[in-house]
């Protein structure tokens, strides 16, 4: 990953979006395309073809674009030079076509082989950016029209995967085999977009690059890890697709299941996505199972109701437009699980998302174990409060270190204090947007970021059992909680019975 990805060059290739229209291509992908060309990394040799269902001119697909990277988060109205906008919008084209009509698979190799060059078929990066109902078929006529060109030569054939990866492990198990029964495993490029935030990497480099850390972290050093991953918005215009998933689905089985596993795997043996990724497989493998009977009360499930967030009212969960009146859907859940490794042995992890929460704050934190009761950590200087080593994902990226110090002055006096790492500060400059390092990545076919098909499936069977044990608890099991708070008093219980208090709050 990060040295090998240095001074690589990207190949002219062809990017296909199936689903161009959609949210995703427009507030997401096509900005990061677009900011990797004005960097310079995309060289002059690449075209993005949009496919969808409606009638469209390249023009107005163009124009459609523009607006959308205008009002994007990434990029700022006055950031784009008409001369740059005119220049990078000539590698941009449309194509109409029904996701299930071969004829018109038939007319998109056309379209992406004529772009290729003369006589020679082109490089593609194919994107699945359209609703998960659709990636099955349009992996099959992608096969069908000679577009999934089996194997790693050239010229090359990719295909990049939106999650949701299934909607439980069979699902996960049926498009894996039909993205695999078209492509090889090294083509497939399964997009989890924490991957590619830059403090997500970090944790490697945090890691595995400085030698103060890793002979503490274990069970011999660690009393507990916690993972938060908080939103303040709530699920806004994607009421259908919410109310079918909740969040173990949205965000444990994936983004969560990432950020344990790389805070808890082994060292790799190299850092290829080989070596990382069978290392976080592992940890996956070891989580130790949450059978149903147990996750009906060992996991906490709440959905917001309505409340009060700095100061603006919030409408509950069940008035979004497309959830079911009586939604029994969770939009929080926290939960303790246990690595049964040598490594982790007895040490719990408290897992918790939530959305309408009272801030957007992802972090990792780790607690260390309290010095022994003699000398300082004994009244009256003590309980001392442990250290902590919080890595905070976003935003106000960064690392703090939580110590105890005595303050100035002829007494004992011990107090706690945070040594912080920003990346603001220090580097002058917020990281990119986690899309722009993903695709180039795919299109430089480094899958170090992207998720493995037994990773997907490790991480389903964990979550599977917690999932119907809930469902057959549901009523019981979901707790209320005002938007704009901390998630239901269930979740502070949950922690506060072994003693522990949550990081973030
Ligand atoms: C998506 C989920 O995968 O991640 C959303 O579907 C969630 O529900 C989003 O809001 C969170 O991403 P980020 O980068 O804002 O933390």
């Amino acid at each position: 990953m990060a040295d090998e990805t240095n001074n690589r060059r990207v190949e002219p290739f062809v990017m296909v979006i199936f689903g161009a229209s959609g949210d995703l291509a427009r507030r997401k992908l096509l900005p990061a395309i677009f900011r990797l060309w004005q960097q310079g990394l995309l060289g002059e040799a690449f075209d993005v073809v949009g496919f969808a269902r409606s009638e469209m001119a390249d023009e107005t697909f163009r124009q459609g674009l523009m607006e959308s990277i205008t009002d994007s988060s990434l990029l700022e109205r006055e950031t784009i030079d008409q001369a740059a906008w005119e220049a990078f919008a000539s590698h941009l084209h449309y194509h109409r076509g029904d996701y299930g009509s071969q004829a018109d698979y038939k007319a998109l190799a056309r379209k992406v082989n004529s772009l290729g060059g003369p006589d020679q078929e082109a490089n593609c990066l194919f994107y699945l950016a359209t609703p998960p109902g659709a990636f099955e078929t349009v992996i099959s006529h992608l096969n069908q029209a000679g577009l999934a060109r089996r194997g790693q030569h050239s010229p090359w054939s990719r295909l990049v995967i939106e999650k949701p990866f299934g909607h439980d492990l069979n699902s996960a198990q049926q498009l894996n085999a039909a993205a695999l029964g078209a492509f090889e495993e090294g083509q497939v490029f399964r997009i989890d977009h924490y991957l590619g935030k830059e403090t997500v990497q970090n944790i490697l480099v945090l890691r595995f690059a400085n030698s103060v850390f890793e002979h503490l972290w274990g069970h011999d050093y660690v009393d507990h890890v916690q993972i938060t991953v908080s939103e303040s918005l709530g699920v806004g215009s994607r009421g259908s697709y919410y109310d079918q998933a909740g969040a173990l689905r949205d965000m444990v089985q994936n983004h969560m299941m990432h950020l344990l596993s790389l805070v808890a795997m082994e060292p790799p043996i190299s850092l290829t996505a080989q070596a990382i990724r069978n290392e976080k497989e592992k940890v996956l493998r070891s989580l130790r199972p949450i059978p149903p009977a147990c996750a009906a009360n060992g996991v906490v499930r709440g959905q917001y109701t309505t409340g009060v967030l700095a100061g603006k009212s919030l409408a509950g969960y069940r008035s979004t437009p497309n959830v079911r009146a009586d939604s029994g859907t969770e939009t929080f859940v926290a939960f303790k699980a246990y690595i049964d490794n040598w490594r982790w042995a007895s040490v719990p992890f408290y897992l918790r998302t939530g959305k309408c929460l009272p801030r957007r704050c992802t972090e990792i934190s780790i607690h260390f174990k309290d010095v022994p009761q003699v000398l300082f950590n004994k009244p009256p200087a003590g309980p001392l409060q442990a250290n902590v080593l919080a890595i905070r994902v976003q935003p106000e990226e960064g690392i703090s270190l939580e110590f105890q110090a005595k303050a100035p002055g002829p007494a004992m006096n011990i107090q706690p204090l945070r040594m912080d790492f920003d990346y603001e500060k220090s580097f002058g400059a917020t990281p990119p947007d986690a899309y722009e390092r993903l695709l180039l990545d795919a299109a430089m076919g480094d899958a170090t970021l992207f998720t493995r098909s037994d990773e997907v499936l490790a991480a389903w069977r964990f979550v599977m059992p917690i999932i119907s044990g809930c469902s057959q608890a549901r009523a019981e099991n979901l707790h209320e909680y005002p938007a704009g708070s901390w998630g239901p008093a269930a979740a502070e219980e949950l922690i506060r019975a072994d003693g522990r208090e949550w990081h973030l709050r």
